[in-house]
């Protein structure tokens, strides 16, 4: 690690919970420069949902490459990008009766969200957002104003302003339904909240400690938001693209989102590619207003509808994701049972599952140990008190149970 020590900026985090210099992966395994192979219960923060180097996504990109497909276009009509929308159409929007324009942003999620929030100010003309207790949504300045982790607000250098945060669903406990103040506060006079453009809302807080939304709280949430002209934005960059079962993630809860924000696995193949989905009446950008010079990448747009293709062209795969899930929670539940503390709980949906170990130390211990037995896994919320299992949906029976098994003696030894 002596090189990225001494050249890499200190800034660098998973290279110091992983240190080791990997050089191949297929599906959920991970190999590193002395050949010791890995078990990947990380997948890319859920960006690998289809596996290192799926070989069918694979196959599609090495034949676009190889037939000199254009690679880089700005936002220059391509047929790499007519072929992703109209099968973004066709597999995913029109069989869920979904209408949406689709925004190409810059890469990465958090100019997702940032053009998101931008639109969502610009059509209601107001500047305040709601943002949830535990949320992340990014790092540059709009998506951490509305991140409520202080360590990452901290790092700004400047104030974070037009977010107000609400607390999200659990946050005071089970018996408080957290949405009657954020009611209460849009019905009062004096409650100092100023009518907001949007709410912004994970359904599962992937980055603040696994943290599921009920449906019932979102459908209430979605009803707060029409009743009184807000914008729904669901950042489903996590959580969406199978990760819970469904594509997306909000689906469960029969909520329609006017604005959806997706990133991560969108490419299938780890390739850099965002979006935002836009309820068509509100997408009043005006050309240009939002740029960016890696809008169009092609090679992503390729690797993104073959992954369409390959796995949502039917209900079978969202049902191996339920398969597994349930199989990943059950294991789960025997694991927490030997910390012999009832405060340690596992929560989560589809193959996000979690270990809440009450604290950071602790997960960090059987995190720090899982990678020392070959399993690549990490920790999750403002304390990183959670365990956080989301390996490649497409990971084998066996390697997920030998993922079990390793984490099962670490809990063993730090319990
Ligand atoms: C829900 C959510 N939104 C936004 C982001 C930011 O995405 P990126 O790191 O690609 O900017 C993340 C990243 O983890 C995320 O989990």
């Amino acid at each position: 690690m002596e090189t990225f020590e001494r050249l890499e900026s200190n800034v660098r985090s998973y290279c110091r919970a992983f240190p080791t210099v990997f050089t191949l992966a297929r599906n959920a395994t991970l190999e590193d420069t002395t050949g010791r192979r890995y078990i990947d219960f990380f997948a890319g923060a859920s960006t690998l949902n289809y596996g290192h180097n799926n070989p069918q996504l694979k196959a599609d990109l090495l034949a676009y490459i190889s037939a000199d497909g254009i690679v880089h276009s700005l936002d220059m009509a391509t047929r790499a990008k007519q072929q992703f929308l109209e099968t973004l159409e066709r597999i995913v929007l029109q069989p869920r009766n979904l209408s949406y324009r689709v925004q190409f942003t810059g890469p990465t999620g958090t100019n997702a969200v940032e053009a998101a929030l931008k639109l969502a100010r610009r059509v209601t003309g107001r500047a305040n957002v709601i943002a949830f207790t535990n949320g992340f949504h990014g790092m540059s300045l709009g998506s951490v104003a509305a991140t409520g982790n202080r360590y990452y607000r901290k790092a700004t250098g400047v104030a974070l302003s037009n977010v107000c945060f609400m607390p999200y669903d659990g946050y005071l406990g089970p018996e408080v339904d957290t949405l009657d103040y954020f009611e209460h506060a849009l019905n009062d006079e004096g409650s100092g909240l100023d009518l907001p453009a949007a709410v912004l809302v994970e359904t599962i807080q992937g980055e603040g400690g696994i943290n599921l939304a009920s449906p019932v709280w979102l459908q209430r949430l979605a009803a707060i938001c029409s009743r009184h002209e807000i914008l729904l934005i669901v950042d489903d960059i996590q959580m969406g693209c199978g990760r819970t079962g469904s594509f997306f993630s909000f689906e469960a809860a029969g909520i329609v989102p006017d604005i959806v924000t997706l990133s991560k696995s969108l490419s299938g193949y780890g390739l850099p590619l965002a979006v935002v989905l836009i309820r068509p009446d509100l997408d009043q950008w005006r050309p240009g207003e939002h740029s960016g010079t890696f809008r169009g990448n092609n090679l992503a747009f390729v690797t993104g509808s073959s992954a369409l293709e390959h796995y949502w062209q039917d209900e079978q795969f969202a049902r191996e994701v339920e398969r597994k899930g349930q199989h990943m929670h059950a294991r789960l539940l025997a694991i927490a049972a030997q910390w012999g503390d009832p405060a340690v709980t596992v929560r989560g949906r589809g193959m996000i599952q979690a270990l809440d170990c009450q604290t950071g130390s602790r997960a960090l211990a059987v995190c720090r140990a899982a990678f020392e037995r070959g399993l690549v896994i990490e920790t999750s919320g403002a304390r990183d008190h959670v365990v956080k299992c989301i390996p490649p949906l497409t990971i084998p029976d066996d390697e997920l149970e030998a993922g079990f098994a390793i984490l099962g003696e670490c809990v063993q030894m730090a319990a």
